[in-house]
């Protein structure tokens, strides 16, 4: 598809960063220019609308959750062209007021995400958003999170998705990513 490697054409990629051995893939590039970022957004909903909304019981995504922080670049925009709300999953200790948390496995030890406790109503239909999928444990932690609040997850959506690394077998919904990397 012309807008699948228009927008891979936005990508750039950074051996040994942040450490040696990692080739680290940079989604900025897309942000910086204005059609990319249009035609990433616009592939994005098209997929909602047309596939993922397709198989889903009310036909309607109630909330886009972002993860922190490149989730919460996407998932606002999304929301907005879908008429549904936008929730941020934060890094632990950063929202205000009662909240709910996970923790997941990073590669060196663990970390915690957080969620509002009222920001999903129980039956509410989620898609939950970031940039990258690699082993997939903060994005099993978003899930768990919007379980605990009862919402559903339909669908997890992400700009690329580092298949060798299997982070979707851990996930409680189907995986859509733009560019697969391996
Ligand atoms: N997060 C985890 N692995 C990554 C990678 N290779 N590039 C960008 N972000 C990442």
């Amino acid at each position: 598809m012309a807008d699948v490697e228009f927008i891979k054409s936005h990508l750039s990629s950074h051996p040994d960063f942040p450490k040696k051995g990692i080739v680290f893939l940079d989604i900025f590039p897309i942000l910086r220019n204005p059609l990319a970022f249009e035609t990433l957004i616009t592939h994005f909903v098209h997929h909602i609308t047309s596939h993922t909304l397709a198989n889903a019981p009310t036909k309607k995504i109630d909330v886009v959750v972002g993860l922190d922080a490149r989730g919460f670049l996407l998932g606002p925009i999304i929301a907005l062209r879908l008429g549904a709300a936008f929730v941020p999953v934060r890094k632990h200790g950063k929202l205000p007021g009662e909240c709910i948390s996970a923790s997941y496995e990073k590669e060196y030890g663990t970390d915690s995400f957080d969620i509002q406790a009222d920001a999903i109503k129980p039956g509410q239909t989620v898609i939950i958003v970031d940039d990258l999928i690699a082993t997939g444990g903060s994005a099993k932690a978003a899930g768990e999170l919007v379980t605990k609040c009862g919402g559903k997850t339909l669908e997890y959506l992400f700009i690329i998705e580092l298949l060798f690394l299997k982070g979707g077998a851990q996930l409680d919904a189907p995986v859509y990513s733009i560019v697969q990397s391996d």
